[in-house]
């Protein structure tokens, strides 16, 4: 049985992975420090598959403490590194607590990684790597634009420490993830969140706000609102055990986009929430929100072709599961 140690591992899209790893038979030590998530997923993680997981209240900034986790463990098969911080608008006003965390944990799992013989590494990037593309949906091909935040670079740059370093790699460039484990015993645990679509609506849908602003109704898009690609967190999750399985297969490096293919509006996402869950969400139109690209949306070729992924959620499956978690969050 493969042992993937799993940075991250108690937050968003790693608890969601840590059960879909689990699940096809693989043995996952999360390494955590807790910054950004709760014990919720733990407990959750844990009830889900009726047994213990193994996991580390660690920095991964800290190499003293990163050398006795991969000491104690021994044999490691390949490392899946979510940790880091994913706030763009935190990124804009402190930079180098992004520099720092995001690009200071990669230094130091591939430190460890090469000094432990431990060859395989799944990165967590972002389609923020693209900026706007020129071309729709983007492959990944596209250059990398001057990035339009400190968040954005840390990904550009952690992609290039991957490609300089003598490791096996896969970069997943996840496009929106949205939705929650359909028991809701996981989720987004982070305070960042609040700052996304999906969990605005459903605080709106909870009466924890009073009603969202739509970022602008006046780009060049059929109803005027901007354009994503939103995945289903269980989908995403699915793409790091293809991936793992690929690259212990197939050595080299490698960047995939996880994306649906479809384009979905703000609007679009709103009137599917409303819609599956039978709620009102109130809303109205403000002004663009500053960096905001006008649409995005994955050429998923490469990802199905290579890894066989391709997402199995429907948007409504993931606006039910969405509220669901919002219902039970603690
Ligand atoms: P998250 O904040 O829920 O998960 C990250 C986890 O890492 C948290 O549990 C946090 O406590 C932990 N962590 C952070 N720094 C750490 C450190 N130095 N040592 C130990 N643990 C640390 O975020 P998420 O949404 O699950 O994102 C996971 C990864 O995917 C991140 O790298 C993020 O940048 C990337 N990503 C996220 C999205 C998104 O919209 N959620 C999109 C694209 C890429
Ligand atoms: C989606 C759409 C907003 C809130 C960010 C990061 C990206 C990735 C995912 C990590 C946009 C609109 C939002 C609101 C709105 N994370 N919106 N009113 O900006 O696509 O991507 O999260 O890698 O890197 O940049 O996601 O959920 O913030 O916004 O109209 O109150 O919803 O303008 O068009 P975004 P988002």
């Amino acid at each position: 049985m493969n042992k993937i140690l799993v940075t991250g591992g108690a937050g968003y899209i790693g608890s969601h992975t840590i059960i879909e790893l689990i699940t096809s038979g693989y043995v996952p030590i999360i390494i955590d420090n807790l910054c950004n998530t709760s014990l919720q997923n733990i407990d959750g993680i844990e009830t889900i598959i009726d047994a213990k997981v193994k996991w580390y209240n660690v920095d991964c900034t800290d190499k003293y403490a990163m050398d006795k986790v991969f000491f104690e463990e021994g044999k490691i098969d390949g490392v899946i590194h979510f940790a880091a911080y994913k706030s763009v608008e935190e990124s804009v006003q402190n930079p180098q607590k992004y520099y720092d965390n995001n690009i200071g944990s990669l230094e130091v799992i591939l430190k460890c990684m090469q000094e432990n013989k431990v060859k395989n590494i799944i990165f967590s990037s972002s389609c923020t790597v693209y900026g706007m593309p020129n071309v729709l949906p983007v492959d990944e091909n596209a250059a990398f634009k001057k990035a339009e935040s400190p968040y954005a670079e840390t990904k550009q740059i952690c992609e290039e420490m991957l490609k300089l370093d003598d490791c096996n790699s896969v970069a997943l460039r996840y496009f929106n993830p949205i939705g929650s484990h359909h028991s809701a015993f996981i989720g987004d645990c982070s305070a960042d969140s609040a700052s996304n679509l999906l969990p605005i609506i459903t605080e709106v849908a909870s009466g924890k706000r009073e009603s969202i602003t739509i970022y602008g109704d006046n780009y060049n898009t059929p109803d005027g609102t901007c354009i994503r690609d939103y995945v289903h967190v269980v989908d995403l999750a699915k793409s790091h055990v293809l991936a793992i399985e690929f690259l212990i297969k197939s050595r080299g490096k490698h960047a995939f986009n996880v994306g649906t293919g479809i384009g979905v509006s703000v609007l679009d996402l709103i009137k599917t929430f409303e819609k599956t869950n039978n709620l009102k969400i109130n809303y109205s139109i403000g002004p663009r929100r500053s960096g905001d690209i006008e649409q995005i949306y994955a050429n998923g070729n490469l990802v199905k072709n290579k890894l066989g992924w391709e997402p199995k959620e429907s948007l409504e499956q993931a606006m039910r599961s969405a509220w669901e978690w919002e219902k039970k969050k603690r």
